[in-house]
């Protein structure tokens, strides 16, 4: 099988844990397995996308109650929340990987190692909730994410502009105001989870960079103009509004250019 179709099966795998080692072991045995980089992988219609526990329920994200680091369950409810981000980071870079064929080879790696790094962010802050007291699937989590990946399904340019470089960089944004709060909470806990989400926004620069990096060769090779296309696709896949504020020096380092910030201020 290809390193495409088997980012296909390790989305179909619903046990995260076992997902997390489907991810691991193609990462580490990728030079083993060929790329297959025109194969037109057949998109089953009996395949429920993604694989996922039965646990955490899905509701409406508005439903989600705000987590204060205040109280310890608080605290495991918004570990939770960054748990069920990664879980679905995880599945949004496989399905990257698999759905879209005709990219050069290096598309493909760039995806599979957001996959694993997402799948090391996952184990990590699973191991913290644990050590909590609690685990993936307590407590109940939003359906956002893997929406827009379902309408983006047919295009890898929009994929590229609205799911890593529009809701994943959101997390760029969110960050540092979480950790701000996990700090006035202090506890020892709260501490190593704000130096957790260090490591983690460091890894996501990365990875909301290889999502512009591909929005623009993408651009560039249909002769779009990537500030003017992206107000396009905004509109037409009904791109969540982003308010501020923004993590500008994070973002200049993900490569948005200052034109792209600033009709993020200005929009
Ligand atoms: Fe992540």
């Amino acid at each position: 099988m290809s390193l495409r179709t088997l980012a296909l099966t390790a989305l179909c795998i619903c046990d995260p844990i076992a997902k997390v080692q489907a991810v691991q072991s193609l990462w580490a045995n990728q030079k083993d397995i060929g790329l297959l980089t025109n194969e037109v992988i057949a998109n089953d219609a009996s395949l429920l996308l993604p694989g996922r526990p039965e646990l955490p329920r899905l509701i409406p994200a508005q439903q989600v109650p705000t987590r204060t680091p205040f109280t310890p369950e608080g605290l495991a409810a918004l570990m939770h929340a960054v748990c069920h981000i990664e879980f679905n980071a995880i599945n949004l870079a496989l399905d990257a990987v698999w759905r879209f064929p005709n990219m050069p080879e290096s598309y493909y790696i760039d995806w599979l190692r957001v996959a694993y790094e997402e799948s090391q962010h996952f184990e990590m802050l699973h191991a913290q909730l644990q050590s909590l007291g609690y685990r993936y699937g307590d407590f109940d989590a939003h359906d956002g994410m893997w929406h827009m990946c379902q309408k983006t399904a047919d295009d890898v340019l929009a994929r590229m502009a609205l799911v890593p470089r529009t809701l994943e960089a959101r997390g760029l944004d969110a960050t540092p105001l979480i950790q701000t709060k996990l700090r006035k909470a202090a506890t020892a806990s709260a501490l190593q989870a704000a130096d957790l989400l260090d490591i983690i926004l460091r890894d996501e620069v990365g990875h909301v960079a290889i999502g512009n990096h591909w929005y623009r060769w993408l651009c560039e090779q249909r002769g779009l103009e990537p500030v003017a296309f992206y107000r396009e696709l905004a509109k037409h896949y009904e791109a969540p509004k982003l308010r501020p504020p923004f993590n500008k020096e994070a973002r200049k380092r993900a490569g948005f250019t200052e034109a792209e910030l600033d009709y993020l201020l200005s929009s």
